[in-house]
This record gives C-alpha cells, sequence and structure tokens, in this order.
C-alpha cells in the first residue's frame, strides 16, 4: 500500500493525526482489502451490555476481534457466527510498519462501518491488557467528526473532522484518552459508491487467561 511517509502528523490533545496518508489508490486497495475480510466474517450490528444496538456495524480481523455483547465487551478468536477471523491484509499491516515502525504486529484489526446517522459514543480503548503499544486508526469513506479528549470522563474535548485516508495514532498521553465519533457527514466521499465511513482500528492484544 501506498503512503505518504514524510508527512508529518498534526497534534490533537495528544493524539498525533497524519492527514490524508493514503492516497486514493491506497485507500481503493485498503477497501478491497477490508471488502475480502467482510466476505469472509460478516459485518454484524453488535449490541451492548444494556441490551442497547449500536449504530456502527463491525467485524475484525486478526489472531483476536472485539466484540460486543449481552456479556460485555472483550476480545475473542472467534467471530461470534463461530468462524476464525481472517488475517490481517497485508496493505494494512504495512501501513502499521510505516506509521510506527514496531516489528510486533497488531493482533486486532477492528473494522468499523458508519451508515447515515451512525456514530460512536466518547469510550476509551482499554480492553487490550497492554497500552504500552500504540492503537493506529485508518478513517475510509465520508467525512466523521472526531472528538477527542483526555483520560478523565467528562474533561475537555476538542474535535476534528477526519478524511478518507488520514490516519490518527493514539500512543503516549493519548492511548487511554476517550475519542469517539459524534457524526459523519453521509455521503461527503466518493469512495464507497454507497456511502458510509470505514474506520480501521489496529491494536495489539495481550494474552489474558
Ligand atoms: C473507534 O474508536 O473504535 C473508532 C474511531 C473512529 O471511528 O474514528
Ligand atoms: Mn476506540
Amino acid at each position: 500500500m501506498r503512503a505518504e511517509i514524510l508527512r508529518l502528523p498534526i497534534k490533537v490533545a495528544g493524539f498525533e493525526v497524519f492527514k490524508g496518508h493514503l492516497d486514493v489508490s491506497a485507500q481503493v486497495e485498503a477497501l478491497e482489502e477490508l471488502r475480502d475480510v467482510a466476505r469472509i466474517a460478516p459485518m454484524r450490528h453488535p449490541i451492548t451490555r444494556f441490551g442497547k444496538q449500536m449504530s456502527v456495524r463491525m467485524t475484525s480481523a486478526g489472531r483476536l476481534g472485539w466484540i460486543s455483547d449481552a456479556r460485555g465487551y472483550r476480545y475473542e478468536s472467534r467471530h461470534p457466527d463461530g468462524m476464525a477471523w481472517p488475517a490481517i491484509p497485508a496493505g494494512i499491516l504495512s501501513l502499521w510498519r510505516d506509521i510506527t515502525g514496531l516489528e510486533r504486529l497488531p493482533d486486532c484489526c477492528l473494522i468499523n462501518f458508519y451508515g447515515e446517522g451512525a456514530r460512536m459514543g466518547l469510550h476509551q480503548d482499554n480492553d487490550e491488557g497492554d497500552f504500552s503499544y500504540p492503537v493506529v486508526s485508518i478513517s475510509l469513506g465520508d467525512d466523521g467528526l472526531f472528538r477527542m479528549g483526555g483520560t478523565e470522563r467528562g474533561g475537555k474535548t476538542q474535535s476534528l473532522w477526519l478524511n478518507s485516508g488520514d490516519v490518527v495514532v493514539m500512543d503516549g498521553e493519548a492511548r487511554l484518552a476517550y475519542h469517539g465519533v459524534d457524526r459523519i457527514r453521509f455521503g461527503s466521499s466518493s469512495l464507497l459508491p454507497d456511502g458510509g465511513r470505514i474506520n480501521v482500528t489496529l491494536r495489539v492484544v495481550a494474552d489474558l487467561d
């Protein structure tokens, strides 16, 4: 996957934002790879442990996938339908290497799809058991209004529109910072023919027994 590796990130509330990191051909390539994942491990509309359906649909690739159901949030080695998660696509892994420079590869590639009206409330990524590695987040398709806070719930937040091809890194002070997506501009990008936004997050997950 081709990427602009010379562009420096901007820092917003400790989050590193690489605007326009993926050019259009790299975005199309990533999308194809993600479609292959979703063909094997279909996107689902998860429910929370409170029985509420999330507005995003999601699936995963990698050794572990992130799921939410009546038992709560966690990582599992199988899709809720029973199949193993597909491998993390090669282009997505090379983006992880370009951005982080790490030898250690992510265990989970969580793929979120935001259709019209979908959003994601403020939350921390804190189910991984090891917070010493960054979380890398890739935006594809429609614009999304990304809200970034600190490590305390209810603290001050800043917002930024993420566009297709942007990459955000949550590391250091931002690794456990609250974040969420208030809304998308449905139909603002032509990357997905039927509209919508895809966000991919790459995470290292500790083995928790
Ligand atoms: C997430 O926090 O899992 C998704 C963030 C985003 O959609 O940009
Ligand atoms: Mn998150």
